[in-house]
């Protein structure tokens, strides 16, 4: 099972200068609540991205998956060039960012979308997705975002 989980303002950006593009604590913790502990998909960016937050705390991942050009090693993380080497994992949270979404996106069986309420100024959008493809499951809506799950047809 593939799950690609983001968050985007109406417009489909997803960041800025590498970095999100807002702070949003609630859809925060509600991406915390869905992939806390479990094995993620994530770009080098991304990564990188997520280390200026994290510092030298470990990611919340129980297995990660970073997919990369480079010949690196990095104790803990599972370094992996192709995607093919992930595609027959059991259950798979895709984080991001664009490069990686768009590379996942037709492997995808859920989208797990939070619509981020506001305007905001980036540079990295996420891809164009085919929405006819999905079933929209649940929906839930708060003052600051709409929480948006697909499924696949
Ligand atoms: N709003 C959200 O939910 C959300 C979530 C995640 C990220 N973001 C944002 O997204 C932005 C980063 O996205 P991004 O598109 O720039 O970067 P990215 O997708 O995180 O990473 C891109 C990198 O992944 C590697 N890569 C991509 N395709 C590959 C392939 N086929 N084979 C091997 N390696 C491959 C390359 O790394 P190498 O150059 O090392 O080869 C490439 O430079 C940031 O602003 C971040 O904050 C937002």
């Amino acid at each position: 099972m593939i799950k690609l989980i983001w968050a985007q303002d109406k417009n489909g950006l997803i960041g800025a200068n590498n970095k999100m593009a807002w702070h949003c604590k609630e859809d925060l913790l509600y991406y915390k609540s869905l992939t806390m502990g479990q094995t993620v998909l994530l770009g080098y960016n991304n990564y990188i991205s997520l280390m200026g937050y994290y510092k030298d705390k470990p990611l919340p991942y129980k297995t990660i998956y970073l997919l990369t050009h480079r010949d690196i090693k990095i104790e803990g993380i599972n370094v992996i060039h192709s995607i093919d080497e992930i595609l027959n994992l059991d259950d798979l949270w895709v984080i991001g960012g664009a490069q990686i979404y768009k590379l996942m996106l037709p492997y995808a069986d859920y989208l797990y979308v939070s619509l981020i309420k506001g305007d905001y100024v980036g540079d990295t959008y996420f891809p164009e997705v085919d929405y006819s493809l999905f079933d929209l499951e649940s929906k839930k809506e708060s003052e600051v975002a709409s929480y948006l799950v697909y499924k696949r047809k």
